[in-house]
């Protein structure tokens, strides 16, 4: 295959359409499942890719196929003049698809140039209602920006709005029913997300997950689901109707009942190296390819390669599982 062929394929037959870029390993939060309390080293400035320089990785990528970008970090918004980023993604030809992470604490101020530049779709980190355990496990007592964040971003009329709840056992469960009621009444896609191993502190075992079955069963105690029919559109939840008709949840089973073998996605973590899993032990140095003036068709040959050897899957389930060396806000959520 050459790279003006328009397909980015696997070794295992998967098509990669969707590249996720972090901005930023900074963030203003602490949550327990990502970054250390304290003392966290960031990346020096200068590694940071400039935006001209993603946006160059970006035009690449959108030439192999790649039609859905998602901006990541840390927190994405402590980056200066996002909305900048996000028109010149939209710019670029092929993508049609521009999305965010975000814990959502400058929304308020900053929900209405990102929708102005062409922001479609949020995600927003939200964990916890009780404003303790918010407290707790995002080491910020900031629960009510968060909401106020969401709320001035639904005003503003994204296309969509989904919240992500990491689920935590012996903590997550109170706070799952507050959580879809709030999702339900203000039209949120609420979704629950099995803790995974890529925290900071390396506090996560097995018996720390609550799994995705178990919320399942909790909501059903007071509401009927009905499942969604996603075969046509890949993504790492599966959905859930309320058979009232009122509103969606999703569950990432990331831990017991991984999406890998429908995986489309690649990664850039901020200092411009490529990953092609979130569970990924190598990396290839697209930064370095930049700065020293290697041409469009050479990044696009190596992004390629790098794809071609894309691993199966994450081995958290195996005896030979090994944790990347980055934590979550250093890969990119
Ligand atoms: P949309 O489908 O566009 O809404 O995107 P998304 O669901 O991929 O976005 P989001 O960033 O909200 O991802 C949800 C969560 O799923 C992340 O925060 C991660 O915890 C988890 N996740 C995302 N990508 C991967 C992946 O490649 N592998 C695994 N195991 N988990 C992932
Ligand atoms: N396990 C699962 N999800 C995580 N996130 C961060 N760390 C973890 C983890 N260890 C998710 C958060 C946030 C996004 C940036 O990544 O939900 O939405
Ligand atoms: Fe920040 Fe997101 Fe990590 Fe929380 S999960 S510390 S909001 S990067």
């Amino acid at each position: 295959m050459t790279s003006d062929s328009p397909k980015l394929i696997d070794g295992m037959g998967r098509t990669i359409v969707n590249l996720r870029v972090s901005v930023t390993d900074r963030c203003n939060f602490r949550c327990t499942y990502c970054m250390p309390a304290d003392n966290v080293e960031f990346m020096d400035r200068s590694n940071l890719l400039t935006f001209e320089e993603i946006h160059r990785v970006v035009t690449v990528a959108s030439s192999l196929g790649i039609n859905r970008i998602r901006l990541t970090g840390g927190e994405p918004l402590m980056r200066k003049d996002l909305p900048t980023l996000i028109k010149m993604i939209n710019e670029v030809e092929g993508i049609n698809d521009v999305a965010l992470t975000t814990n959502a604490f400058f929304l308020n101020d900053q929900a209405q140039s990102l929708h102005d530049a062409g922001l479609k779709r949020l995600n927003v980190s939200l964990d916890a209602l009780d404003p303790e355990k918010f407290r707790d496990v995002n080491r910020r007592d900031c629960l009510k920006a968060v909401l106020e964040g969401l709320d001035t971003a639904r005003k503003v009329g994204f296309k969509s709005i989904k919240i992500n709840a990491v689920a935590v056992r012996n903590f997550s469960e109170s706070e799952i029913m507050g959580l879809i009621e709030y999702g339900r009444s203000d039209g949120f896609e609420v979704r629950f997300i099995e803790f995974m191993p890529l925290d900071s502190d390396k506090v996560w075992e097995r018996d720390k997950v609550l799994f995705g079955h178990e919320i399942v069963e909790l909501i059903k105690e007071k509401y009927e689901l009905v499942p969604v029919d996603n075969s046509l559109e890949i993504g790492p939840a599966s959905e859930y109707t309320f058979a009232d008709g009122k509103g969606k949840i999703g569950i990432i089973t990331a831990v017991s009942n991984p999406f890998c073998d429908h995986c489309n996605r690649i990664r850039m973590t901020a200092d411009g190296k490529l990953r092609t899993c979130l569970f990924s032990t190598d990396e290839t140095n697209l930064k370095e390819m930049i700065r020293s003036g290697d041409s469009n068709q050479k990044i696009a040959e190596t992004i390629r390669q790098a794809v071609l050897v894309k691993e199966p899957g994450h081995k958290i389930n195996l005896d030979d599982f090994e944790r990347p060396d980055r934590a979550m806000h250093a890969i990119g959520g």
